[in-house]
């Protein structure tokens, strides 16, 4: 008999805490961790570096055609030039399609010999691994996301404006939940889990909680 690997899907919007979650959850059951907000945002600034549109089909399938690994090392992928060339190039179907054979063979081979991996995204529960042990939606009030997110650039001794933050977060919403191929939603069997009113510490127990029963 094969051992098939551990599956978690964390989905949801932007800044409504699934990274941090999916982290703690990757460390508490020794699971590899993939962050596959990383791959379209890796894709997005290749495409801007060498000049083009993320919005063009043909120049953002080629660019994740040939990502590597190493790209997604690059200093710039946390900034928010990266988060909004990543929402287009991920409306693209032949980007997704590219990219769910990426993040599959993580989830089926997960690296260092761990038995399982956490994943975390948009789609992750409905396309990417579908038969995830668990599932979990993230959310959070655009406002509290938005404020979050404020917090963050100006931790970082970025110059950010709130009502700047909040608008280009309802705008990426907009864009990834009303795309044709994979937008955000809920897989029927996930658990949701609203952050709004939550530290990062309740979030995780809550999710602990919902994983362990659901492992009974
Ligand atoms: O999670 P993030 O903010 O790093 O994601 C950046 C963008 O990438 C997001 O706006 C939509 C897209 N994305 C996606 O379409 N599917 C995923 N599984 C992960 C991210």
């Amino acid at each position: 008999m094969t051992n098939k690997p551990i599956i978690i899907a964390i989905d949801g919007p932007a800044a409504a805490g699934k990274g941090t979650l999916a982290r703690r959850l990757a460390e508490h059951f020794d699971l590899a961790y993939l962050d596959t907000g990383l791959l379209y945002r890796a894709v997005g600034m290749n495409v801007v570096r060498q000049g083009g549109d993320p919005e063009d089909t043909e120049g953002a399938e080629n660019a994740a055609k040939a990502l590597k690994t190493v790209d997604l090392e690059a200093a710039d992928l946390r900034e928010d030039a990266a988060a909004d060339a990543a929402s287009r190039v991920s409306a693209i179907p032949g980007v997704r399609a590219q990219l769910l054979e990426f993040q599959r063979k993580f989830a089926e081979n997960p690296p260092d010999g761990k038995k399982g991996a956490v994943l975390d995204g948009r789609d992750i529960g409905t396309v990417v691994c579908p038969n995830a042990k668990a599932k979990l939606f993230v959310t959070a009030s655009v406002e509290i996301r938005a404020k979050r997110r404020f917090k963050e650039l100006r931790d970082k001794g970025l110059a950010a404006i709130h009502g700047r933050v909040l608008a280009d977060m309802k705008e990426r919403d907009a864009r990834d939940s009303d795309r044709t191929v994979s937008p955000l939603e809920p897989a029927k069997d996930a658990y949701q889990l609203d952050t709004s009113d939550l530290d990062a510490d309740q979030a995780f127990a809550a999710a602990l909680g919902f994983i362990n029963s659901a492992n009974n």
